[in-house]
Formats: C-alpha cells, sequence, structure tokens
C-alpha cells in the first residue's frame, strides 16, 4: 500500500546560505539587533554587520562581531577592512540588507539616497532587496516626514517590518518599538519564500482612521467669587492617554479640556474650558462627530450666582451658604444626537457599587458604552498615573485590571474599535 503524502516539514533553517548584510542605526533597540544576528545564525544566514556611528553609542562593534564571527564595519575609511573586502563588495555579497533598527534619521537619509557614511553607502551601491525595521519615538514615527520616507521606501519595494505599538524607552507609548527579532526573522523567511509582499508590517492598520473622536478631559471650575471656585481631582490624565491613543489609531482628534497641566498629544486639537457651561458649549460647537468619550470630571452643580467681589468673612456667622444649582449633563445631550455619531462612551467615577450605577448610566443616558472606574480608595481614578476599568455595554462587560493609564487608554480604545463594528 503506498503511504499517503505526508506535508513536508518547516526546514529548521529556513534562511541556510542566505547573506545577510545587517545595518544597525543608532537607537536604544540596537541592542536587540545582537538577538537579532543570534536568530538569523540560528536559522542558517551567514550575516555581515555593518553599524553607523550613532549605533556604535549603543553596542560595540566587538558584540557584533562575537555573535557575527565576522568583523563588524564601521566606516568607509578602513583601510584594512577595506583591503579584505572593500565597500562596493559588500554591498555586492548581500543576498538583502537588512536595516535593524531604521531611526528616523536613516531612513531620511536612504529615502534620500545619501552616501556620507558606510551604511547610507552600502544601501545606496547595493541592488540587494531591502528590509527596514524602523524603531524610534511614536512622534517621529508618526510625524508626516518619516511616514513619507518609509512611503518612499516601500514604492521602491523596501519591506517594512514595524514597528509595534507598545511602552517606549522614554517611558511613553505608541507605534515605534523595533519588532521583535522573532517576527523580523519570520517576516525575513516569508519574504524569502515569495509569501510575503515586498512590503509588510505587524503594525495594525490605524484603526479610526478618517474618525473624527470627541473627547472631554479633566475637571471643570465653578466660580464661586473672582477667586473661589468648586472643583475636583481630575488631573486630566486618562482623557489625555485617551486622545493620545485615539490619534496613533488614526482619528482626528478633538479634546475638549478643563484646567490641567497637561501638554497637548501629538496631532490632536485642543480646546480649553474653564466650567461646566464652557464645557458643554465647546463640546456641542465640536460636533458632529463620529465618537463622543466623556472622561471629564465634569462638575454637576456651579453656584447659582458668580459673586463680583471676593465674599469676605462675615463676623457675626460661623457659616457660609453658597446656592448650589444642576449643571447640563453634557454626556446625556450628546448622547441625543444622532448626526453621524457611531459610538457614546461615558465614565463613571463612582467610590461603592460601581456595576449597579455603571449600568444605570448606561441606562438612564442612553449610552454605548460606560467605563467605570473606582475612585476614593487611594489608587487609580483621580491624580493617578495608573487605573483600572470596567467596560459595561448593553449585553456584556470587559475587565481592565490596573495598569498605567496610557497602557488603559490603548486597551480601551482597541474595545471602542471593536464596539464600533458590532
Ligand atoms: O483626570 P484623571 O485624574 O486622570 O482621572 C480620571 C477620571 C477618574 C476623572 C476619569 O477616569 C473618570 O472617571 N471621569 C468621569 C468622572 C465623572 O464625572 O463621573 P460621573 O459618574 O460623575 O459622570 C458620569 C459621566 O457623565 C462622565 O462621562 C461625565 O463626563 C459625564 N457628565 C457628568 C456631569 C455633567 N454635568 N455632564 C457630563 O457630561
Amino acid at each position: 500500500m503506498a503511504d499517503s503524502p505526508k506535508a513536508s516539514p518547516a526546514p529548521q533553517r529556513p534562511l541556510e546560505g542566505r547573506r545577510l548584510l545587517l545595518c544597525v542605526g543608532g537607537g536604544i533597540a540596537a541592542y536587540k539587533a545582537l538577538e537579532l544576528v543570534r536568530r538569523l545564525r540560528d536559522a542558517g544566514a551567514l550575516v555581515q554587520v555593518a553599524m553607523t556611528a550613532g549605533a556604535q553609542q549603543f553596542v560595540t562593534p566587538l558584540s557584533f562581531q562575537a555573535l557575527s564571527g565576522q568583523p563588524t564595519r564601521t566606516t568607509l575609511w578602513d583601510s584594512a577592512a577595506e583591503q579584505a573586502m572593500g565597500h562596493i563588495e559588500l554591498a555586492r555579497w548581500a543576498d538583502r540588507i537588512v536595516v535593524a533598527p531604521g531611526t528616523a534619521d536613516l531612513l531620511a537619509r536612504l529615502a534620500q539616497g545619501h552616501a556620507d557614511d558606510l551604511v547610507s553607502t552600502l544601501c545606496l551601491a547595493s541592488t540587494a532587496p531591502l528590509t527596514v525595521c524602523p524603531a524610534m519615538n511614536h512622534r517621529m514615527w508618526l510625524h508626516p516626514a518619516t511616514q513619507a520616507n518609509i512611503a518612499l521606501l516601500r514604492d521602491r519595494g523596501a519591506q517594512v517590518v514595524g514597528p509595534v505599538d507598545g511602552p517606549l524607552a522614554e517611558g511613553e507609548s505608541g507605534p515605534g518599538r523595533l519588532a521583535e527579532p522573532g517576527d523580523i526573522v519570520a517576516a525575513l523567511v516569508a519574504v524569502e519564500r515569495g509569501e510575503a509582499g515586498s512590503s509588510t508590517s505587524p503594525s495594525p492598520a490605524p484603526e479610526l482612521a478618517g474618525l473624527r473622536v470627541l473627547i472631554s478631559a479633566g475637571p471643570t471650575y465653578e466660580d464661586i467669587d473672582p477667586v473661589r471656585y468648586v472643583g475636583n481631582r481630575s488631573s486630566g490624565k486618562m482623557g489625555y492617554a485617551l486622545a493620545a491613543a485615539a490619534a496613533r489609531l488614526g482619528a482626528s482628534v478633538v479634546l475638549v479640556s478643563g484646567p490641567v497641566h497637561l501638554a497637548t498629544p501629538a496631532g490632536v486639537e485642543r480646546i480649553d474650558v474653564r466650567s461646566a457651561a464652557q464645557m458643554r458649549q465647546a463640546v456641542l460647537g465640536a460636533l458632529p462627530a463620529d465618537i463622543y468619550i466623556g472622561a471629564a470630571a465634569v462638575s454637576d452643580y456651579t453656584p447659582r450666582q458668580v459673586a463680583p467681589q471676593k465674599l469676605k468673612k462675615n463676623a457675626d456667622s460661623q457659616s457660609l451658604v453658597v446656592e448650589l444649582v444642576r449643571t447640563p449633563d453634557i454626556l446625556a445631550e450628546v448622547a441625543t444626537q444622532t448626526q453621524a455619531l457611531k459610538l457614546v462612551v461615558g465614565f463613571a467615577a463612582e467610590t461603592h457599587d460601581v456595576e449597579k450605577y455603571a449600568r444605570g448610566k448606561l441606562v438612564d443616558k442612553r449610552l454605548d458604552l460606560v467605563i467605570a472606574n473606582q475612585v476614593g480608595q487611594g489608587t487609580g481614578g483621580f491624580e493617578s498615573d495608573d487605573n483600572a476599568a470596567t467596560a459595561y455595554w448593553q449585553d456584556g462587560e470587559q475587565v481592565f485590571p490596573a495598569t498605567s493609564k496610557i497602557e488603559l487608554a490603548g486597551q480601551l480604545l482597541a474595545l471602542i474599535a471593536q464596539r464600533l463594528k458590532a
């Protein structure tokens, strides 16, 4: 009886004999290129390494030499190295050039065709296909100049691997991390097998591209007189992190902000307000939007009258009565607008019975989603850099354990993008 056909197992060394020239750029992710050399050699590739001057500030050429088993090339003007294998020969030797990490500057120089150091000269002098693995600060990555440079490299046939979304060296978070060495090797194997297109990226396509997202953040201050106000402890961190995350996902973001001490996230349009009445006016004025996220801690009450002059202590009385009246509910009002709005998201800051009150708001204010956070327990919620939340919608919920507000914002935006499709 004939053997039944078996799928041939994946080769253990899928890059066997491939000659890869790894060009290392000057970014903190250069240290990950060491692991990349090891992984490439494990996959069977022959690896030679060239480093920019900047890369040598982060990792020594000797480390690459030890891992690649070949002398590391660092300059155009090394006569000994040129005698062994000139840079033009090295450019011809390569079956493929891999640039990792590709810094913003290095990508710009490759896009422009510079030849003012070893790495740019090798790339210009070689006809080998190019794989670039960008890594940089997320604002630099999202800058139109960098996006134009990477588009140009892609148009010329370069394979682009990453960057990936996540925490960055500067303590921020966003698309800018070097793809993991294992993922870079997998992308190289795929492109060598002709499985991947000339340009691949593990970064998700911007999920909110083309959408307008309106976000409120921070506290409101309700003036009692020219020197006093009724306010709350909101720092704006949660709302600002959401605005940054929405911008990263490609949305056009308008942030209506109460008084806070935070920088405007990149690519976000910010409108500053002070009181609940001003916030209402700014929010309604910024409509239509596709998504509204009410992360602001809007004061529920405001003094019936603002005293035109500072209230003086009354020698005859031990108390002062300030009459407060309800502020308009901005979130509930937005939820009644039907023009363009696809999703209305409210926050609930609760000290107890979180689910009961959160679900109550979902129904009473006719929201699509409520993000509830427990406050008043010392950690998370107001002011803190961290937060934990539970999202509630009509027939579901999702728990988000404590993490940084920056991280949480990314997770909440992923849920929001998912609920949009539901
Ligand atoms: O700013 P941080 O220091 O980072 O803290 C973040 C936060 C705790 C303020 C935030 O995560 C949060 O929970 N924001 C909502 C706080 C709040 O006011 O919750 P609430 O339960 O009182 O209001 C419910 C919702 O109605 C909120 O979306 C609020 O924006 C909205 N609202 C409330 C009153 C009002 N007059 N108009 C409104 O739109």
